[in-house]
């Protein structure tokens, strides 16, 4: 029992099951309420259930009001609690960054099934990973697979931020096989490593700008936008990772690049112009194109 909850509470005191039931009503969300007063007492789900009829402590309780407002106001689940699942992470996340998405999970995935397929484990590998954000996938690849290194870059020095908070929470083993990089695309990068590279993976902006006004507001006023939009077409990220990527690949190496389904033929063809010996997309587990290999 957590020794935060009283164990002769007075009669009018609320107990978590009063105060989740209250916020369910607030948010319109059940389970984000139950998630939120999990946070609030600092308890895993499994051990929640067995307060939910005790009454929490003044400060846990003002917490959770306090993370319920939040939400009320707007601001995404994952930004109230500050931090979100990704694969076997808990990664921190805020404005700096975007929140990462169980596509890039996906993403990383491939990734790693395009890694198997070529080397054995243990074999040294060296990825680059263009716009990392919070640093998902870069810190990911290094948890899952051994002897992987990642040159990670991002233009955001706030997402950069973040991300290295994110590989500090690694242990150093795992940590020290993450480089960030500061620049855009392709130029943060140190030339002599051209053509030297073994996977490129990148999950672009690849919004249009005219998509923006109708993006959900909880992605529209709390990611940034230089993480989802990409420009006129939405493709242009997408094609700046593509036609650089030969310069920087390896003999018979590999780009994992995720992208909107709608893209799938237009980036196809674009990997093909530059060159790609084959270039296929990947659908997600909700069906939908995906993520684009392309190998050259
Ligand atoms: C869609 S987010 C992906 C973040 C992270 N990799 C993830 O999957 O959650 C795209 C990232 O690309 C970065 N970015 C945008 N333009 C860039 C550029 N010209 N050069 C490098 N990074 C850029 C953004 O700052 C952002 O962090």
């Amino acid at each position: 029992m957590n020794d935060r909850i009283s164990s002769a509470p007075p009669a009018e005191a609320p107990t978590w099951r009063d105060l989740v039931t209250a916020a369910r009503t607030t948010l319109g969300r059940g389970d984000e309420a139950l998630i939120l007063a999990q946070e609030a007492a600092g308890l895993p789900a499994a051990e929640f259930v067995l307060v939910l009829d005790a009454c929490p402590e003044a400060p846990d309780r003002a917490r959770f009001l306090t993370l319920v407002d939040r939400r009320r106001g707007g601001a995404p689940l994952q930004h109230v609690l500050g931090h979100w699942g990704f694969r076997s992470l808990d990664l921190l996340v805020d404005g700096r960054a975007l929140v990462p998405r169980p596509e890039t999970e996906f993403t990383v995935e491939v990734a790693l099934a395009e890694i198997a397929a070529r080397w054995p484990s243990g074999h040294p590998v060296l990825v680059v990973e263009l716009g990392t954000g919070s640093g998902a996938i870069a810190c990911s690849l290094v948890v899952e697979r051994e002897a992987l290194r990642v040159i990670a870059t991002d233009l955001s020095p706030a997402a950069l931020a973040i991300a290295k908070l994110n590989r500090s929470r690694l242990d150093p083993g795992r940590a020290g096989r993450i480089e960030f990089r500061s620049g855009d695309w392709y130029g943060a990068l140190d030339p002599g490593i051209a053509g030297k590279v073994d996977l490129i993976v990148a999950n672009p902006p690849y919004i249009a700008a005219s998509e923006w006004h109708d993006l959900d507001p909880v992605v529209r006023d709390f990611d940034p936008r230089e993480a989802l939009v990409a420009g006129e077409s939405g493709r242009e990220a997408i094609e700046a990772v593509l036609r650089g990527a030969p310069t920087w690949l390896s003999v018979g190496a590999v780009a994992v690049v995720e992208i909107a389904p709608h893209q799938a033929s237009a980036v196809g063809a674009f990997a093909s112009g530059c060159g790609a010996r084959s270039a296929e997309v990947h659908r997600d587990l909700t069906g939908r194109d995906r993520v684009l290999v392309a190998r050259w």
